[in-house]
């Protein structure tokens, strides 16, 4: 993986880990539940792997079979894991995209006039990858090629699906050596479009190999970020999470975590049941509450 890369994981595991987790509780309830099921449930004989393991917060580690691998980009995720669950599992450092990479160097060669080294405007640059970007076609081909060769009857993806956009952003910011979103939400954002088109390839083909993997999955991840005061509730269960919503006050607003990218439209079929699924408002930081979503989905028969 690259080392601008696994820097910037490690950055983002120490903010995460450093943030006022006082109001986390429930959510910390409800994940470990639901994750702690899927361990629990997984056949103890076949292999089993955890995505974005991270440092094992929510990820009950004591009810892991034996052969249960960790994958997580972050270079210090299994030493925190180790300290927290006192077991040091098999673990999988790199980008479970496969794509962070190229967008890293194609960013670069927006900045960069490569004849000469020296940085392009912003606005120049900003054009430039915004018209690159749309030949992007990140592949995980890492996590196809491990599930190839260690055929795992479950997988758990624990809460990195909905990363994947902000860690991309975070990338472009890292190579612009700053932001370069446009302050005002009214403007159109050409940049901004094209790196959600990439985000929602990217998550779209991640769900792909999960599908086409032959495991049990037990997927959580932010399906939405929601910003503002006003109150926040759950109505009667509705697939598209907008409407699942209740919302009060005119101040919120809401960002899709995944792009657009439905995972009810990408997973169903090759013999796959959707068999649990649920959703619970985590209050990350005062006025940022996020929608999570956890899904099971097994294999039939
Ligand atoms: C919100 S945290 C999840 C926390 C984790 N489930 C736990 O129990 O500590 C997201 C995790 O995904 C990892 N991650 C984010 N993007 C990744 C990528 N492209 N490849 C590999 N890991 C990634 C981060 O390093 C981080 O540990």
């Amino acid at each position: 993986m690259s080392k601008p890369l696994s820097k910037l994981l490690r950055r983002e595991q120490f903010a995460f880990l450093a943030r006022d987790r006082s109001a986390w509780g429930g959510h910390l309830d409800r994940v470990r539940a639901f994750l702690g099921e899927g361990l629990q449930s997984a056949d103890p004989t076949r292999p089993v792997l955890i995505l974005g393991a991270g440092s094992g917060l929510e990820v009950p580690w004591a009810l892991a079979p034996p052969d249960t691998t960790g994958w997580d980009g972050d270079p210090w995720s299994r030493l925190w894991t180790a300290a927290r669950h006192r077991r040091w599992p098999p673990w999988v450092f790199g980008d479970l995209t496969g794509g962070m990479a190229e967008l890293e160097a194609t960013a670069r060669r927006a900045v960069l006039e490569p004849w000469s080294g020296h940085h392009r405007g912003l606005e120049v640059a900003k054009k430039r990858l915004t018209g690159l970007l749309p030949f992007l076609a990140p592949e995980p081909e890492a996590l196809r090629a491990w599930i190839g060769a260690h055929r795992p009857g479950t997988i758990l993806a624990a809460n990195v699906m909905g990363q994947v956009g902000v860690v991309a952003e975070k990338v472009v910011e890292t190579v612009f050596g700053g932001s370069p979103w446009d302050p005002d939400p009214e403007r159109e954002e050409p940049l901004a479009e094209a790196l959600a088109a990439w985000t929602a390839r990217a998550v779209e083909a991640f769900l792909r190999v999960l599908r086409d993997s032959g495991a049990d999955l037990w997927l959580v991840h932010d399906r939405a970020v929601v910003f503002g005061e006003g109150s926040l509730d759950l109505g009667p269960w509705e697939d598209a999470w907008i409407r699942h919503l209740r919302t009060g006050g005119p101040s919120l607003e809401a960002s899709d975590a995944l792009a657009g990218v439905d995972p009810f439209g990408v997973l169903p079929g090759k013999g796959l049941d959707l068999v649990r699924r649920e959703r619970w408002i985590w209050p990350v930081a005062p006025g940022q509450r996020h929608l999570i979503e956890a899904l099971a989905v097994q294999r039939r028969g």
